[in-house]
């Protein structure tokens, strides 16, 4: 469909779709283009600002549509914020970016990148986000650095990532500052000149603050842009009010999106670093594992003289089982039922709590690789634990040397649909 549009008007378009300008001039988030194709995803919307009268090739998929508007959907506190960005003369200028889920925080990024760009500098941007990452997998945080205007961050790729293994850093704050912390480190020593650190979107109660106040402690950024919906970014405000802070808008023409639809989106994320994946074994003995322990899959203390007086207490024997110092964990096959009188008495003996697992509990779970000197070397999913063979199979397009395996905690089936409680299933269980 070629769609024509004059100067001064904006071009909506809700993904997915593809949209190829054939002539005039536009602009997409700071990016000047006179030709070119872009994609947007679904649960996404781009504006194509009009520079000079242009036509479009567009192709909609199912539930996609266009929409012509006056003027441009960029708020015209993006252009001072970039103008206050350019003012900060220290290099690297670290810009920290905060908001609400959809008010704009991706976009503004993008915008910041494209408009910087224009003299050339070097700049990376950390991308913060666990559960709607642009740039690494979902549930890392990561960066690179971006040398050609985009219009879409999600199109480039991670240099490095930090595994985390959860959607949303309510659950692993520490870890989630931990890691972009060293991300940040690892930026320094390439002198950027420009550091543009994104961030999820939680940001209300105690804990939201919390964790982004001490973020803002550690990455300590020259400023701060706070993308401002309504009231409730206000507490936030309050507690980083020591830090140079710039409220700017959210636009106007924002798309919200339903949980379904934030979903399928990080879905996306995960066929990004998983596709081309093949199936590997990995003997248990040769990997280190992180975050394995509740599924007796972290190095114990068993010996043979513990396995007979499991197997004759319960009077069947474990695929496998590990202790710690105040739990034993017994794996077994399948549903089997294991009666509960006879954990009482195994407890008892032992003196620990014993609880039960089932093999197929680690199947689906995302994991990430690291080789020998630490390096993130992508991600993964747990097809199989053959307990009895002490043997893992993964699902992963990582082909070099793994030496650990790190367990998140996040469920994919065989399609990379996610669990839908996936986080907190795992929670029980642990
Ligand atoms: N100025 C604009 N005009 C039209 N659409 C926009 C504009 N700014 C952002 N959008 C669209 O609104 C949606 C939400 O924006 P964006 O993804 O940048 O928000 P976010 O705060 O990063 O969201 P999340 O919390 O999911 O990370 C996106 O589809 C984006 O393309
Ligand atoms: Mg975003």
């Amino acid at each position: 469909m070629n769609i024509t549009v004059n100067a001064k008007k904006t071009l909506l378009v809700d993904g997915p779709a593809s949209v190829t300008v054939t002539s005039g001039r536009v602009e997409v988030f700071g990016y000047v283009m006179d030709k070119g194709k872009v994609i947007i995803r679904d649960g996404k919307r781009m504006p194509f600002t009009v520079l000079e009268n242009a036509t479009f090739d567009v192709s909609l998929g199912e539930n996609a549509c266009v929409e012509e508007v006056e003027g441009s959907t960029i708020p015209e506190s993006w252009e001072k914020a970039f103008e206050e960005l350019c003012s900060i003369k220290s290099r690297p200028a670290v810009a920290m970016i905060i908001g609400a889920p959809d008010s704009g925080k991706t976009s503004f990024c993008t915008y910041l990148i494209n408009r910087l760009l224009a003299s050339k500098p070097k700049i990376a941007i950390l991308d913060g986000d666990l559960g709607q990452s642009d740039i690494g997998p979902p549930c890392t945080v990561s960066y690179t650095f971006v040398s050609k205007p985009i219009a879409d961050l999600f199109n480039l790729e991670s240099e490095n990532a930090f595994f985390v293994g959860v959607t949303s850093p309510s659950k692993a704050m520490e870890k989630t500052i931990q890691g972009l912390t060293l991300l940040r480190d690892e930026i320094l020593q390439k002198s950027p000149d420009f550091i543009i650190v994104n961030t999820d979107g939680w940001i209300e109660g105690e804990d939201a603050i919390k964790y982004k106040a001490q973020l803002a402690e550690r990455l300590f950024p020259n400023i701060i842009f706070a993308i401002q919906q309504d009231e409730r970014l206000n507490p936030l405000l309050d507690m980083i009010r020591v830090y140079r802070v710039l409220t700017i808008d959210s636009p106007n023409a924002i798309k919200q999106r339903s949980r379904e639809k934030r979903r399928s989106l990080r879905e996306l994320g995960y066929l990004k670093y998983l596709k081309n994946a093949k199936v590997q074994s990995i003997p248990l003995s040769w990997v280190r594992i992180e975050n394995g322990e509740h599924l007796a899959l972290a190095r114990n203390f068993t010996d043979s003289r513990r396995e007979r007086e499991i197997n004759e207490l319960l009077k069947i024997k474990p695929l496998h089982f590990a202790e710690s110092t105040d739990k034993l964990l017994l794996v077994f096959g399948g549903n089997r039922h294991i009666p509960e009188e006879d954990l009482r008495k195994l407890e008892e003996a032992f003196g620990k709590k014993a609880v039960v697992i089932f093999d197929e509990e680690a199947e689906g779970l995302l994991i990430a690789l690291y080789n020998s000197g630490n390096k993130f070397l992508g991600v993964g999913v747990i097809r199989e634990v053959d307990y009895r063979r002490k043997v893992m199979k993964i699902c992963t397009p990582v082909s070099g040397s793994i030496s650990t395996v790190k367990i998140g905690k996040v469920r994919l089936d065989k399609n990379l649909r996610e669990h839908p409680f996936s986080e907190e299933l795992i929670k029980q269980e642990s």
